[in-house]
This record gives structure tokens, C-alpha cells and sequence, in this order.
């Protein structure tokens, strides 16, 4: 997933398009770039690497003095990270500039094409085709060139353009891949946005979008003038800063609670859960489905292993989960009596909405848990339910994931309740503990410190095993996905009953594993499982309530959480797994909130 800004307007633009682009780094880093008209000529500074490199290849440069310009930081999908690669894509003659986020399906049809006609070609990119073919079409009109430039490109695109001869313009189009505009402005994140304009609009696939300093004007493919609502930026400027904290992620990681609180808690009231998205799932309906069947990636996809669980043993629903990209990958089973549930924090994630369409195609009901508002899963879904974690930079998901795992659990209860497989009083037994998880949260918290000194004894492992069992299964599976996208160590997750069908050969004299046991229903089977490993040299490192005294005494290490209502027992042994996360990787002096390879969403395939 890329990042893309514009700005034209009263204001120089290259301050407006490096702060742009410094809300959105988190979006992708492996290059940036920005173009601005200055004099009637256009002029493009690009720096391979981070956000960093542009700044100071940009600095006090006099040619960058314009009002309007646009500006990209790159998630590599075609082309090495390079500037060659890097966008702003300039045309031959100097007079056409773009960026894009997205995937051009076609890039090769189309290049082979101009190349034909003698167009020359400077990267690998499939950016550089669409700009391209919009010089081949351009004869003065902006509009018309790429209007018919898009009905060419078959992909996924979110352009931005400005042309020499209207240097008081941006144009933008937008195919899969978001787009926000505000006069004066377009931006592929809301969070780019913030502090420069109070509302905005996305545009739909297919528009194509004019904007002057104070206007914005809308059409569709075929050129004929629409009408998207403007609606109040969903990003505040005070929430995209890290306030006291030396990263993003852990200033999100101790929003949590407040954020269980907002996405989960404000739905409950006298004993009822609050669904009105969802109004008509009633008794009837549940009771009808043949099945839930949920789909998703990453952390994302953890959550739906969650939501298996809670839906099969609360609301007796039979629950499939599938990984979104593997979904694609076969003829499902999936009809008009499947509740076919996506969850996505970016609401962009490209394998996700393919699934999703899919699962529309096959005539299922389909309901989103996204968080972040206009964002295309959440347009395209039946139903959607928005998590309240606000704006999530660090790439790695920490109070996003915990957003829709409260919300899958509390939708389990809803479900329940409403198919009659809990009563009224069963329902206000749970309700009472789901209301505790946030204090839960926020004894996990101060941690902090024996995170830090865990961290000390991972720091130079090569390898770490994570095992659980059950809801501790899916919970280590999301620690060791923390583990790896951060602090680069490489580890994997066993279910603890598996680990001695083969892969226990891996153990030896002081391999690192880290044993979740949060419910007690199983913590004799998880200290069988630790005592296996532990034999045979294992480091044992436990997370795990005090009550859990067997595996406790078996540990070389303990974290100690509060014993939970087992339903909801993972929350605290979550999140101290982000925290011994967050400090391996801070002691091997990575980048917390911006690991190497990754972008906040993955908007191709
Ligand atoms: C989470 O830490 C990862 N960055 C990644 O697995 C993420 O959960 C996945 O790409 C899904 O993203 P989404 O929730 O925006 O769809």
C-alpha cells in the first residue's frame, strides 16, 4: 500500500505534501517523492529509503516553490526500491506528473503497446504505463485523457496528476484503491488529511476528480458531473501523534483498554448488547444459517480462529475460518445461507476484499468488522461493523486486532442470546465479564518492565517457539506474528498438543518457548506439554495466571496475568506478547512502528 498526497492552493505545496507524506510513511517506505509546478514547469524529487532522504534532498531547493504538487511514499509491488522506481512517474516531455497506488493487471499489454509507438520507458514499474498512456491520449483535455486512459487499465488504481498547462490543478481517479478529496486536496488516507481540511469525500471506483484551491468537481467515467457526500474527517490532528511515546505502537498498545472500552463496553446497557447494524439478524435468521464463515489475513485472521471458537461454543453456530488469499484458492462452500464474515483494520487489505466479493457472488450475507470508516470493505459489505480503535500507524495491529477481538466475542454473545442458546441471566453472567476485560488490559500493562527483561533473555535467539492450546492456540499465534514482523526473530507457533507429532526435534538445550496457559480447563495439559520440552533443554518462558502453580514452577520465567473469565482470558496474554515484542525489537534497534518488507496494508495480492 502506498501513500499519495496533493495539494494546490494558496499555500507553498511542498511543506503540505512532506507532512502529508509523514502521516501516511506508515503506509509504505520504501521510497518517496514529490512533484511541483513551479514557473510552468514541473519539477520531481524522488529519494530511495525513508521519508528522511526526501526531506533533505528537498531542502531549501528554490524549484520547489510552487502551490501545487503531489507527493508518494511506495510500498514496492513492481520494481526494486529505487529512485528510478520511485514515484512521482514524470512523462517524456516534462509536462505530465503521477502517482498511484494500487496494481495495474494489464501494465504489460499496455507497455508493449506504447513502446510500439515509441514511448520510452525509465523503470519497471506498471505506474509508468498508466502515465504513459495518458501522454498517448492527451491532446489538451486532462479529463478526456484520462478518461479514456482508465477505461483501458484493468487493476487496482488510486492516481494523482498534475499537468504544466493547468498548474492550479490536481486530477485524481480511483479504481479499488482509496481516495479522499477536499478542496484543495486529495489523499489516499484520511489521516494525510488531518488538521488541513474538516471534511472530505472518497471517491467511488470509476470518478475522476478536478480540484482547484476551493473546489472539487466529481465525474464518472463517462465524464458526466456526480455527486459523492462530503463528510467530516473521521482523523483528528491530535490523533496521529505519538505523545509521550518513543513509538506509535506503544502508545497504542496502551490505548487499549480505552479502546475495549469504546468498541466493546459502550454497546452494553441493562443487561442488552447494542447491534443496531445488524438489526435484522434475528432468532429466525441465526437459527436458519447453516453456517458462519469468516475470512481474513494476519492479525486479522487470528481474530477469526477467535471467532470460531466463540461462535461454535456460544452460539452453536457452525463456523468456518480461512485465511482471505488461500479462500481464493478453491471452489468454497459458501451460499445464501452462510453468514460470511471479513474482518480487516485498514478495510483495503486486497485479499480480503476479493474474498469478500466472492462470498457476495455466491449469494452469502456478508458483514464486515473494519475500522477505519469509507475505507472499500467496509462500502462494499452487506453489513459492517466499525471497531472504535481510531487511527492505527504502527504497521504492526496492537489495538486494532483487540477491537475486533472484542467485537467478535461480544457478537458471539449477541448471536447466542438471540438464537436462545444463553438466557437472560446466562447473558448477564458474560456481559459481566467481557465489562472486566479493560482492567484486564490494564494490569497487563505495567508488565512492561518484566517485558523488558524477558526481552533481555530473547534478544539474540534464533529461534522461539510459542505453544497454547485452544483460545491460547490463536493467542500465540498472534504473539509470534508480533515477534516476527518487528524484532525480525524467527519463531513459530505450535498447538501444544501437536509440537511432539515431529517438530519437538527442533528443541534443544536452551531453545526459547514461550507457553501460554490461560485457561485453567487446560493448564494440566499445558504443563505436560511444557514438562515435554523442558526435558529435553527447553527455556521455558510462561504466561499464565498465579492459580497456574504446576507450570509456574516449571517455568524458567513466568508473566503473570489475572486469572480471567476463560472466554476472555487471551486479552491480558496478548498483550503482554506485543510488549515482549515491542522491547526485542527495541533492543535489536529496529524500527518499531516500520518494519523492514511491510506496509500497514497490503492492497495487492
Ligand atoms: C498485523 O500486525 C500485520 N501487520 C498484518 O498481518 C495485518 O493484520 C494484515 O495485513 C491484515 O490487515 P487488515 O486488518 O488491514 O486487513
Amino acid at each position: 500500500m502506498c501513500g499519495i498526497i496533493g495539494y494546490t492552493g494558496v499555500k507553498k505545496a511542498l511543506p503540505v505534501l512532506l507532512d502529508g507524506l509523514a502521516k501516511m510513511e506508515y503506509r509504505g517506505y520504501d521510497s518517496a517523492g514529490v512533484a511541483v509546478i513551479h514557473n510552468g514547469e514541473i519539477e520531481v524529487r524522488k529519494a530511495k529509503g525513508r521519508l528522511a532522504e526526501l526531506c533533505k534532498l528537498t531542502e531549501g531547493d528554490a524549484l520547489l516553490d510552487g502551490n501545487c504538487g503531489i507527493g508518494h511514499t511506495r510500498w514496492a509491488t513492481h520494481g526494486q526500491p529505487s529512485v528510478e522506481n520511485a514515484h512521482p512517474h514524470l512523462s517524456p516531455d516534462g509536462r505530465i506528473a503521477l502517482v498511484h497506488n494500487g496494481i495495474i493487471e494489464n501494465f504489460a499489454e499496455i507497455k508493449n503497446e506504447l513502446l510500439q509507438k515509441g514511448y520510452p520507458f525509465r523503470s519497471q514499474t506498471d505506474t509508468e504505463a498508466a502515465l504513459l498512456l495518458i501522454c498517448s491520449h492527451y491532446a489538451g483535455d486532462p479529463l478526456d485523457a484520462i478518461a479514456a486512459s482508465c477505461a483501458e487499465i484493468k487493476g487496482s488504481y488510486a492516481f494523482a496528476i498534475i499537468f504544466a498547462d493547468f498548474p492550479d490543478r490536481l486530477y485524481v481517479a480511483r479504481w479499488d484503491s482509496p481516495l479522499l478529496v477536499s478542496p484543495g486536496y486529495a489523499a489516499s488516507d484520511a489521516i494525510a488529511l488531518a488538521g488541513k481540511c474538516e471534511d472530505a469525500a472518497f471517491i467511488k471506483n470509476g470518478d475522476i476528480a478536478e480540484i482547484t484551491s476551493d473546489s472539487v468537481t466529481i465525474y464518472d467515467r463517462a465524464l458526466h458531473k456526480v455527486d459523492r457526500p462530503f463528510l467530516p474527517l473521521a482523523v483528528r490532528a491530535e490523533q496521529v501523534g505519538k505523545g509521550n511515546y518513543s513509538s506509535f505502537m506503544e502508545k497504542e498498545i496502551s490505548e487499549q483498554p480505552a479502546v475495549f472500552t469504546e468498541t466493546v463496553v459502550k454497546r452494553i446497557s441493562d443487561g442488552n448488547i447494542s447491534f443496531p447494524e445488524i438489526n435484522n439478524f434475528d432468532g429466525v435468521y441465526l437459527n436458519n444459517l447453516r453456517k458462519i464463515f469468516i475470512s481474513a489475513c494476519g492479525s486479522a485472521y487470528h481474530v477469526g480462529l477467535c471467532g470460531k471458537y466463540y461462535f461454535e461454543s456460544v452460539a452453536k453456530i457452525p463456523t468456518e475460518v480461512e485465511i482471505a488469499s488461500e479462500f481464493r484458492s478453491r471452489d468454497v462452500l459458501v451460499d445464501k445461507d452462510t453468514l460470511f464474515i471479513v474482518i480487516s483494520q485498514s478495510g483495503e487489505t486486497a485479499d480480503t476484499l476479493a474474498a469478500l466479493r466472492i462470498a457476495k457472488e455466491k449469494g452469502a450475507r456478508t458483514l464486515a468488522i473494519v475500522n477505519v470508516r469509507g475505507s472499500t470493505i467496509s462500502r462494499e459489505a452487506d453489513y459492517v461493523i466499525f471497531t472504535e480503535a481510531g487511527p492505527e500507524i504502527a504497521v504492526a495491529t496492537t489495538k486494532a486486532f483487540t477491537a475486533q477481538l472484542g467485537i467478535i466475542s461480544l457478537l458471539s454473545l449477541y448471536f447466542g442470546y438471540t438464537k436462545g442458546t444463553i438466557d437472560q441471566s446466562g447473558l448477564r453472567s458474560l456481559l459481566h465479564e467481557i465489562t472486566a476485560v479493560p482492567a484486564e488490559i490494564e494490569s497487563a500493562l505495567p508488565e512492561l518492565e518484566h517485558s523488558k527483561k524477558t526481552a533481555e533473555s530473547l534478544k539474540d535467539a534464533h529461534d522461539v517457539f510459542f505453544l497454547g492450546r485452544g483460545l491460547d492456540w490463536y493467542a500465540a499465534l498472534e504473539g509470534s506474528l508480533k515477534l516476527k514482523e518487528i524484532s525480525y526473530i524467527h519463531s513459530e507457533t505450535y498447538a501444544a498438543g501437536e509440537l511432539k507429532h515431529g517438530s519437538i526435534a527442533l528443541i534443544e538445550q536452551g531453545t526459547p518457548v514461550i507457553v501460554v496457559a490461560t485457561q485453567p480447563s487446560l493448564y494440566d495439559k499445558m504443563a505436560v506439554a511444557a514438562a515435554e520440552v523442558k526435558c529435553r533443554g527447553a527455556q521455558i518462558i510462561a504466561i499464565t495466571a498465579a492459580e497456574n502453580e504446576k507450570l509456574i514452577n516449571l517455568a524458567d520465567d513466568a508473566m503473570i496475568i489475572p486469572e480471567a473469565y476463560p472466554l476472555f482470558a487471551p486479552f491480558g496474554a496478548v498483550v503482554f506478547m506485543q510488549m515482549l515484542a515491542c522491547e526485542c525489537a527495541k533492543l535489536r534497534g529496529f524500527d518499531v512502528d516500520k518494519p523492514r518488507n511491510l506496509a500497514k496494508s497490503v492492497t495487492v495480492e
